[in-house]
Order: structure tokens, then C-alpha cells, then sequence
């Protein structure tokens, strides 16, 4: 019995992460963390399971005066930090169009809003079979659907035709067609659309929007953007001049880009070619934020604009973070290579905080491999499932030997 209203009920319940992740904290309590693996975390940690932060964003933040960081940030976020976040996020690949943008609680508020504002009651918005579990659960939340088409193809690239047929069933059902892609850098499989499969995408989604009957909008969730390699953010360039029903939403977040997961910062940015459009966006998410969570963390906005402003800060800033890059980088190409070598099957990787292990027997692997003190994530079901291992979370030293112990874990299986 609950006094829950009926839509409330039934909702939460175990969460699959956060309950492996209690029994890695419990058995690391046993035998002392050196002693076992817990790559379940989705955050960036130091050989000895500590946070990584950056030293230039903790630098930032202890100059601020208390009194402006303390204080209430607009709704919409400061004035130039629209500005800076776009800067931050499309760097020297900005799509020509107009850009505004909204402070929003992470990359999370972003999807929230794109979900709740650009769809009607039980409508769906398309994704990737392989994605993060919170699209399901925010689309839950807001009465809407997520449906999904296998993330590839044969050949191991992104899957246009299964994402263009779902595409297409939406276009029969709804005026608005979304797509929401998270990529480059994609959690949980470290894939990134390639800048061809996006002069594809691109270009089948403008003819959508000129079909007479659809208005496009497209959300790309940057999440992981920053460790991501070199020529990453090209594809942005494609988001210039658009049709005018054609909208772009670009979800921003300093959670992983600035080591400030807790500082809940982010921002919705639209490219659009159609200025009244840019404005109905900006009015229109900002009366969602006010209604939501109201105004967003002061402190990480004026971090944001501190680097925006100054060009030395920012250099330093970029130059600790490409450190990071390589670093995760490394972690990613030890794991990768013993893979190979023992032939165990991966999803196609390119950049990211985690690697995912295709098998359906996801949740029987990592029971097995928890027998050998190693945590990992089972996640999907089906087609899509696999086993989440997260590299951002598990030093050099605990990753060698690691893919070798996953493949004797699924033969033991079978
Ligand atoms: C794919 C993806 N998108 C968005 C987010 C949002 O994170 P935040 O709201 O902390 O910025 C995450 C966080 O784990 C993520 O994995």
C-alpha cells in the first residue's frame, strides 16, 4: 500500500549500478580496494580509486567571492555564459546559424527539457539500442517513449538504415521526429559517428524536415566530447544552414569536460537557421528550468566564463585536460590490444570512459567474474546487451589481464 499517486507508483527500485557498485564498496571494505576491480563507476579516478580533478577548474573556483557564487544565477545562466559554453563545446567547428543557449543541471537537464519540450504527451523520441539508462527512465518520467534501433551495422559502423527506419515510423505517428545521439564518445560503448555516417545523417534528416509534414530536432549529447581525439567536433560543421524546421540541440556538461560532476553545470545550446525559432527555444526552456530545478549552480557558470575571458587560464585549462585525454586514452589502448590478443569480442571503440563487451549472458558473466573480486556492469537485454566496463575507473595496472579474465569468465559461462 502506498498514498503514491498511481503514475508514481512502480517507479525506482533497485538500481542495477548503484546496487554492483555497493557490493564492490562492501568487498573492498573486506579485502581492501587494492584488492579488488571495481570498474562499475562512471566517473574519472586515480590509481588509488580517488576522483581526478582538475587542478586549473579547482584553481578557478577558489577565486570566486563567495558572495557572487553564493548567490542566485539568472534563470536562462549569466549572460556571457551561453557564449562561453558554446565556445567551450564546438571550439573552432561553430555551425553558422543562431545559437542560444540555456544553463541547465548538467547534460541531464538538456535531454530533460528536449524530451519534455519538443514532444507531446506518448510520443517517442529515437536512440541507439546501446545508450544511457537515464534516456529510458527521464523518457518514463515525462510520459513519453524511447525507441531504439541496433546502435551497428555488419560492418561494426553506425546503424543509419535501423536508425532511419525507426526515424521513419516516428514520421508516420508524429510531426516532431527526434533523434537523440550521443556521441562522440558514446557511453557505454565508446563509439563515435564518424564524420561521413554524418554527411549521411545530416543529409537524410534535412530531407525529413522538407517531406511537407515533419519538423526535425536533433539532440547530440557531448557528454564525453573532450576525450574524444583530434577532428572530433568537425561534424558540428555540418549544423550550418539549416531548414528552418530543421533544429539542433546540443547538450553541454562540465560534469565530465571539467571534473565538476557535483557542480550539476551544463547548457542547452540550439543551432538553428531561424531566428524566431532560437527565441521560442530560449523562452520555452527557461520556463521549463524555472518550473524544474529554477536557477543553476552560479559557481560553475562563472568558472565556465573565468576560462572564456581568460585566454591564459583557458590554455592551461585545455592543456591539463588533453593530459586526461591521453591518460584515459592509454587505459582504453592496453584493454583494446589484450583484447585482441585473446579474441575477445568488443563493440567497435574510439574514445570515452567505458568499453562495452557484447554477450547475452551479461548478468551470468559478471556474476561469475564478482567470484574473482572483478565488478563490471551487465546492461541491455538482448541484441544489446553486454558487460559495461569502465575504464575511467580502474588504473593501468588492474586493466592488464583484465580482458583475458572476462573471455575465461564467458567460456566458463558458455
Ligand atoms: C551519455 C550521458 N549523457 C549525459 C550525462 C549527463 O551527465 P550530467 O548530468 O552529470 O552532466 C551522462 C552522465 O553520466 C552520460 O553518461
Amino acid at each position: 500500500m502506498t498514498v503514491l499517486a498511481k503514475h508514481a507508483q512502480g517507479k525506482g527500485g533497485p538500481d542495477k549500478i548503484f546496487h554492483i557498485s555497493g557490493l564492490a564498496k562492501a568487498r573492498a571494505k573486506e579485502v581492501g580496494k587494492e584488492n579488488i576491480t571495481n570498474a562499475t563507476i562512471g566517473a574519472f579516478l586515480d590509481a588509488s580509486g580517488n576522483l581526478i580533478t582538475m587542478k586549473t577548474v579547482e584553481e578557478s573556483l577558489r577565486s570566486l567571492p563567495f558572495h557572487e557564487s553564493a548567490n542566485y544565477a539568472p534563470i536562462a545562466g549569466l549572460p556571457e555564459y551561453a557564449e562561453a559554453a558554446a565556445d567551450a563545446v564546438f571550439r573552432d567547428c561553430r555551425p553558422e546559424g543562431f545559437i542560444r543557449g540555456v544553463a541547465t543541471p548538467g547534460g541531464t537537464g538538456s535531454i530533460r527539457n528536449t524530451i519534455k519540450n519538443y514532444l507531446e504527451d506518448g510520443q517517442a523520441c529515437v536512440t541507439s539500442d546501446y545508450h544511457w539508462a537515464a534516456y529510458k527512465n527521464i523518457c518514463y518520467e515525462l510520459n513519453r517513449q524511447l525507441v531504439t534501433f541496433r546502435t551497428f551495422n555488419a560492418e561494426g559502423g553506425f546503424n543509419i538504415e535501423g536508425c532511419f527506419e525507426k526515424l521513419a515510423g516516428c514520421a508516420q505517428e508524429q510531426e516532431n521526429v527526434v533523434l537523440m545521439l550521443n556521441t562522440p564518445a558514446n557511453n557505454p560503448t565508446g563509439f563515435s559517428v564518424t564524420l561521413d555516417e554524418w554527411k549521411i545523417i545530416v543529409e537524410r534528416l534535412t530531407a525529413i524536415a522538407n517531406n511537407g509534414t515533419n519538423n526535425v530536432i536533433l539532440l547530440v549529447d557531448t557528454a564525453y566530447i573532450d576525450y574524444a581525439g583530434p577532428g572530433s567536433r568537425e561534424f558540428f560543421k555540418l549544423f550550418s544552414n539549416l531548414p528552418k524546421n530543421f533544429l539542433v540541440i546540443v547538450a553541454f556538461s562540465m560534469s565530465k569536460s571539467h571534473t565538476m560532476y557535483g557542480y550539476r553545470s551544463g547548457c542547452m545550446l540550439c543551432v538553428t537557421s531561424d531566428e524566431e525559432e532560437a527565441e521560442a527555444f530560449v523562452k520555452a526552456n527557461q520556463f521549463s528550468a524555472r518550473a524544474t530545478w529554477s536557477n543553476c549552480n552560479h559557481a560553475g557558470q562563472l568558472v565556465l566564463i573565468d576560462f572564456y575571458k581568460n585566454p591564459e587560464k583557458k590554455a592551461a585549462f585545455l592543456a591539463e585536460q588533453e593530459e586526461l585525454r591521453l591518460s584515459l586514452l592509454r587505459r582504453a589502448e592496453l584493454f583494446m590490444a589484450e583484447a585482441k590478443e585473446v579474441q575477445l569480442p568488443t563493440c567497435p571503440f574510439e574514445s570515452g570512459f567505458f568499453i562495452t563487451v557484447p554477450t547475452v549472458k551479461a548478468p551470468e558473466v559478471a556474476a561469475e567474474l564478482r567470484k574473482e573480486d572483478i565488478f563490471l556492469i551487465p546492461l541491455g537485454e538482448g541484441a544489446s546487451a553486454g558487460l559495461r566496463v569502465a575504464i575511467c575507473a580502474i588504473p593501468e595496472e588492474k586493466i592488464s589481464g583484465l580482458a583475458r579474465k572476462i573471455k575465461a569468465a564467458m567460456e566458463r559461462v558458455g
